[in-house]
This record gives structure tokens, sequence and C-alpha cells, in this order.
């Protein structure tokens, strides 16, 4: 299936499906004169001899996180131009969120800019492949240096996905049930009936090309973050704390953080729209572990809560809450306020999952 961006100008495809590396990448390659494969180190280990066995050269990156360094960044530029990089040259990255990351950065950098297309291997790469952000981290946080820059194109070959770990399986489907909640009940109902109990493979393609239009229709609005964009990060405020505190795969965090919104939510819209015991009930079904958050001390969140990016006021939390499904505002609430429903949204996850 093919995704077209909608922006006014730049516009890219998005492809997802089974097989699309070897079906698209050479209409696109063949447009260069040359072309360099950024790949996960692990991801080519496993899927050199079939899906990558045609990639010439790799220069191969340090699994996962650990590739979005200042050195990793200096490091690949440098061997990019020791191999002959040009202006006119193709980057072409291959891996999750995490290669997209770098490899976005490095295209929008090296040479002041060059082109590059992502071939995510993850499902969570839904998410990142999408909306032009690139980003490497710093000993102080994560993604502080990066830029916006849109690819040519994005490659997602759904067969990768049958060699990842169910955590990730997992992390990546949070953030495909996020964009669901953005959109209406009848797309987490339906996320619910395809996936029921447990995350069908087989069947994802269609649920990730729900949350790829979702994602779109946002940045579309507002690529640069100031307005709509921002509701993106549904989920993302307790989800982060969590994440770091806790040290929680990032989707399985949101998948709490998701649970926590969406209680504040019903308490300030003074009714109960969103069945927030039935979610948590079905993220149990597929693999979420609630004992991982057990006893978790709300002064242990509350330093990364107030470190959040999107607070703009001293000693208040920015939180995406919704009013109903699809519709999002931003409220700051006081430490006091975060608390208090911490404790009770606590008390109703022990009594009802
Ligand atoms: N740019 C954005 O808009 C945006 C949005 C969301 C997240 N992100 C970034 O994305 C990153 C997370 O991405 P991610 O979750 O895709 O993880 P990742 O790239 O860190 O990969 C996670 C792990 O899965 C492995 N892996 C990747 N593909 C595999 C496969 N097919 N089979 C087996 N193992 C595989 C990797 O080697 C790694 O160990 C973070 O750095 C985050 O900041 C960026
Ligand atoms: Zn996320």
């Amino acid at each position: 299936m093919k995704i077209s961006t909608d922006y006014k100008t730049d516009n890219y495809n998005i492809y997802v499906e089974d097989n699309a590396l070897n079906k698209y990448l050479t209409e696109y390659t063949a447009r260069y004169s040359s072309v360099f494969y950024l790949v996960d180190s692990h991801v080519y280990q496993l899927h050199q001899d079939i899906l990558l066995s045609s990639i010439d050269a790799p220069i191969l990156l340090s699994p996962g996180e650990s590739c979005k360094t200042v050195e990793s960044y200096a490091r690949t530029i440098e061997e990019l131009i020791e191999r002959g990089i040009k202006r006119n040259s193709l980057i072409v990255a291959i891996g999750g969120g995490a290669t997209g990351d770098l490899a976005g950065f490095i295209a929008a950098t090296i040479l002041r800019g060059v082109d590059y297309i992502h071939v995510p291997t993850t499902v969570l790469a839904h998410d990142s492949a999408v909306g032009g952000k690139t980003a490497i981290n710093v000993p102080s946080g994560k993604n502080l240096i990066g830029s916006f820059y849109r690819p040519q194109c994005v490659i997602m070959d759904t067969l990768f996905f049958n060699t990842l770990p169910d955590d990730e399986l997992l992390s990546g489907y949070a953030e495909v049930f996020k964009h669901a909640m953005l959109n209406s009940e009848e797309e987490a109902d339906r996320l619910m009936t395809l996936h029921n109990k447990a995350i069908d493979i087989d069947r994802l393609s269609e649920s990730i090309e729900m949350g790829i239009k979702t994602k779109l229709r946002f940045v579309n609005k507002d690529e640069h973050e100031s307005n709509e964009r921002r509701y993106l990060n549904l989920g993302h405020t307790l989800g982060h704390a969590l994440e770091l505190n806790n040290k929680l795969f990032h989707g399985h965090a949101v998948m709490f953080g998701m649970l926590y919104a969406l209680y504040v939510s019903n308490q300030l819209n003074q009714k109960d729209i969103f069945d927030v015991s039935r979610y948590a009930t079905y993220f149990q079904s597929i693999g979420l572990d609630f004992s991982k958050i057990e006893d978790t001390a709300f002064e242990d969140l509350l330093k990364y809560l107030l470190k959040d990016k999107k607070n703009t006021t001293e000693n208040l939390i920015s939180f995406v809450l919704l009013s109903n499904y699809g519709e999002c505002y931003v409220k700051d609430l006081s430490i006091e306020e975060v608390k208090k429903y911490y404790t009770t949204f606590n008390e109703m996850l022990i009594k009802d999952v």
C-alpha cells in the first residue's frame, strides 16, 4: 500500500507491505550516481541472507539507541566522506527509529544536506519515520540535537517484523494504539478485534496504515510542533517518567501513560467517556506487564515529570488529555493534582486488573 504526504511541496511516498524493499528501492536508488547504506548491525546480521542480500557495502551502525551519539554521528560522517559521498548521493537508512533518527540527521547536515530514504524495520518506526524529525542524543538528554528534514520516501517492509522480539513488537504497537485513540472509539475497537489476545503480525499493515495517516494528519497541520503536533504526545508525560525511572520499553511506558491520561480526562470531564479498565485489561492480555510499575512512588517520578519538554510554567506539568476520542487539548496540572490522580489511578488499576 502507498500513502502520500500532503504538504504544499516536497511530498514523499510511504510504502507499507510485505517485500516492499525489493519492490520499491531500486526505483529510487537508480536516480542517484552513488548510494550509501547505513544499517543497524543487528538487523543486518538477521537479514543479510535474504531481505538485505542485495545491499552493497553497508556501513554498519551499533544497534538501536547506542548509535544516536555525537561520536557515532562524527564517525559515520567521516566514513561517508572517505567513501566519496557527494551532494547528489543518496543515503538509505535501514533499521528502527534510532537508525532513522541518526541517518536522517546525517543526511540533513552532511555537505549541507543530501537525500535520504528510511527503511524502518520496527513497528515503532511507523511513527518515527513519518513527520521529518531527526535527532541524536547528548549526555544531558535525548534528541537534543536535531533538525526537521523530509526523506525522499519511506519503505516499510513488514517482513522485517518476523524477527522483532515480542517486547519490541508490543512497544511499537503502543504507538499504533495511541494513533487510534487520536481518531475514534471505532478505530480503538477495530485494533482490539484485529489484535485480540496477541498482536497479529499478518494484520499489522492495515493498523500501521491507520497510524501513519493519523500522524500525517497532525503533522500536516503543524510540522514544527507548535500546536496540534503536540497531541501526538498523548500518554508520553507519565510515560516518559515511567520509562526512565522503571527502565521500561518506550511503548510499554506509553501504554501506562495513556491509561493515566484517559483516567485524568475522565476525572476532568466529570464523566467516564473512556473505559480505562477495559483498555488496561486489553493491554495486559497482549503482554503488558503491570508488575513493572507496581509500588512506584510518585516522588520518584516527579523529577522526570517536572523536566517534561511540554512544560511551560514552573511547577506545572503539561498533559495531553482528551475531551472525547480524537478531541485533544493540553492542560497544565499542579504537582498536587498529578499526585492525587496518580494515587487514585493506581488504586483503580489494582482493583480492576
Ligand atoms: N523522529 C521521530 O519523530 C521519532 C518518533 C518516535 C521515536 N523516535 C526515536 O526512535 C527510537 C526508537 O525506535 P525503535 O523503537 O524503532 O527502536 P531502535 O531503533 O532503538 O531498535 C530497537 C531494537 O530493535 C532491534 N531491531 C530493529 N529492527 C529489528 C528487527 N526487524 N528484528 C529484530 N530486531 C530489530 C535493534 O537492533 C534494537 O536493538 C528512539 O531513539 C526515539 O527517540 C523518533
Ligand atoms: Zn513515543
